[in-house]
């Protein structure tokens, strides 16, 4: 310790100096600075840190107490080790120097002993204190590593159930990304923090992930559906939500919907709770003719409103088996037209604020066309 600590000596008294230089080099010291003039110490101390740090402070003599005052003030008083030295009738001086921030004092006359003890002390606990923080700093360094790794697999295996709802729809995989895309324009239109713009983006590309509990058979009929198979298609908004709610473990498969929604809301994990409100509410519609609750208004989670416009405006958008892709035009129309009924007009009239954006977005991802369905 005493090899490698950089001790820095501050006094505008050169024999008390060489003193104190003398004394700590015969205590194991080799690394001392001095320094006359506090003002030009600050400078020197900002470039080099020194473990350490001797400072005269006395009546006659003001520009200690400054530096001192200065140091503790820049560096935080916990991170800085400063030991005053005195006079034996300065207490005052001692005493506005501990308010201030020194470690230590140490009395002129300096008896030898006394001298480098105390700088052995403080020195030690300084060294304890930054090896503590260091060690902090690394443990918060790999907390906030394994948060990002954590954030990551989470994106990586939402990523994937989105595809396996791609392969199973029969999709391009572009319009789930468009819809991401749309939705998080949407979500920073009405105001959203980032944060929620973020998960929308990572989480609305999995709306119609509960398709994949979806016969076949129904899914990819080429033909009108009966009633019957409209009811079993509908089932995806809840298979979906329960995709998303593995975790809770007092949650009982196939609740109302309603009890789904309301255990998706108790999840911990953002990215699952906006995936979860997505999966189950972007079919729910405006006037309260949505399924699967048939919640009106405001009462449909904002995520699950916004996913509900961008999934059928890129519906409108994209050619389908049953049908042509609607003139550009033509889809801001339908979409208008069913403000206030299908979808919330606050959200459509942000809709329209960002037409040129979303079609930008369109022309980037565009894709061959796909079979995907909005039922
Ligand atoms: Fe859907
Ligand atoms: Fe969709």
């Amino acid at each position: 310790m005493k090899e490698s600590a950089n001790i820095l000596i501050v006094d505008d008294n050169s024999l008390n100096r060489k003193i104190a230089s003398m004394v700590l080099g015969a205590g194991g010291y080799s690394n001392i600075m001095e320094m006359s003039n506090p003002a030009d110490a600050f400078g020197w101390i900002e470039n080099n840190q020194p473990d350490l740090i001797l400072i005269d402070v006395s009546i006659q003599s003001t520009d200690g107490l400054k530096l001192l005052e200065g140091l503790c003030k820049r560096y935080d008083k916990d991170n800085i080790a400063i030991i005053v030295l005195t006079s034996v009738g300065d207490i005052e001086i001692r005493r506005k120097a501990f308010e201030l921030g020194a470690r230590d004092f140490v009395i002129r006359p300096f008896d030898t002993y006394e001298l480098t003890a105390r700088v052995d002390t403080v020195l030690r606990l300084k060294m304890d204190h930054d090896k503590i923080r260091h060690e902090n700093r690394i443990l918060t360094d790999k907390v906030a590593q394994r948060n990002e790794q954590l954030k990551l697999s989470n994106l990586g295996l939402i990523k994937g159930l989105g595809r396996a709802a791609e392969l199973k729809d029969n999709d391009t995989g572009q319009h789930v990304m468009r819809v991401g895309l749309y939705s998080s324009i949407l979500a920073d239109g009405v105001g959203l923090s980032q944060e929620q713009v973020n998960y929308i983006l990572q989480a609305a590309p999995m709306h119609d992930i509960g398709k994949i509990g979806v016969p076949d058979g129904i899914l990819l009929k080429p033909a009108k559906l009966t009633d019957e198979e409209f009811k079993i298609v509908q089932k995806h908004c809840q298979i979906g939500a329960e995709i998303f709610l593995v975790n809770d473990i007092s949650y009982i498969a196939n609740s109302h919907p309603l009890k789904t929604l309301e255990h998706i809301y108790r999840q911990d994990s953002d990215l699952l709770r906006t995936a979860g409100i997505i999966a189950l509410t972007h079919h729910e519609k405006w006037d309260g003719t949505g399924y699967p609750i048939g919640l009106k208004g405001e009462e449909i989670p904002i995520e699950g409103r916004i996913t509900a416009l961008a999934d059928v405006y890129d519906a409108l958008n994209t050619k389908r088996p049953y049908k042509d892709k609607y003139p550009l035009e033509r889809c801001f129309e339908i979409i208008k037209e069913l403000s206030g009924t299908h979808f919330d007009p606050r959200i459509v009239d942000e809709f329209c604020n960002f037409i040129e954006i979303l079609f930008q977005i369109q022309k980037i991802y565009s894709d061959s066309p796909s079979l995907h369905s909005v039922f």
